[in-house]
């Protein structure tokens, strides 16, 4: 069985929101080569089969991993996902319990002294609160402005938990009527904004935002 066939079989089905950018997601990983990618991870899979909440994204890209032959470095600053993380993948990832900005900061001079190219930036660390969504858009913008030295063309950046806020109003128990798209909100608020001024279009969005760097 092929990676996105298991994808299909036995993930897809249990990502709800999450879904088809995840598909997204492989898929221009395999089309950007075979094999051998390296994959960074801010925020690691914390909890026991929460596919739907959270994504179990580092199971998933340990999996790629292991099928493609390549690699995933995960950063998490608490202990108890990192152990949680550790239980559930194998050699090909690496998990690190420290804060992300620090983290990629150093590891992005590492990979840049070797000349190692970063195929997918994962950014899903710092949690978003509606009700106060600026520390956590802005921890995520300091995650990218870290480790941006290191990002080379066609590296995907994804965000997860980010989304297009969009306003209206209901005007009959089932039908709404849209005023407008405010723009991506959620993680990804500022990073969005940063990636529209610089000219680097989105490559996909729903509950995830992806961007491949020009
Ligand atoms: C939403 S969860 C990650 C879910 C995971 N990506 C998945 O798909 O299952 C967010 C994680 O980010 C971690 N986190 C929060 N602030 C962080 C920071 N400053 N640096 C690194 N990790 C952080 C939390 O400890 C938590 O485990």
């Amino acid at each position: 069985m092929t990676f996105l066939e298991q994808f299909e079989q036995q993930w897809a089905p249990r990502l709800g929101p999450r879904r088809d950018t995840f598909r997204a997601t492989f898929s221009y990983l395999l089309r950007r080569k075979p094999g051998g990618h390296l994959i960074l991870e801010t925020g690691c899979a914390r909890q026991t089969d929460n596919w739907e909440g959270d994504g179990q994204s580092t199971y998933m890209f340990d999996r790629f991993a292991e099928a493609q032959g390549g690699d995933v470095y995960t950063v998490d600053i608490n202990p108890a996902s990192c152990d949680y993380a550790r239980s559930i993948v194998g050699q090909r990832t690496r998990v690190f319990n420290e804060d992300s900005v620090p983290f990629l900061h150093r590891v992005g001079r590492e990979l840049r002294a070797a000349g190692r190219q970063i195929d997918l930036l994962y950014l899903d660390s710092f949690d978003w609160d509606a009700a106060n969504p600026v520390p956590s858009a802005l921890h995520h913008l300091k995650e990218l402005c870290a480790i941006a030295p290191a990002l080379t063309p066609g590296t995907l950046v994804v965000v997860d938990d980010s989304f297009h806020a969009l306003r209206g109003f209901r005007s009959g128990p089932e039908n709404y009527v849209l005023l407008d798209d405010q723009g991506i909100a959620g993680k990804a608020m500022f990073v969005a904004q940063y990636f529209q001024q610089i000219g680097v279009p989105l490559a996909f969005d729903g509950y995830q935002c992806g961007w491949v760097l020009t």
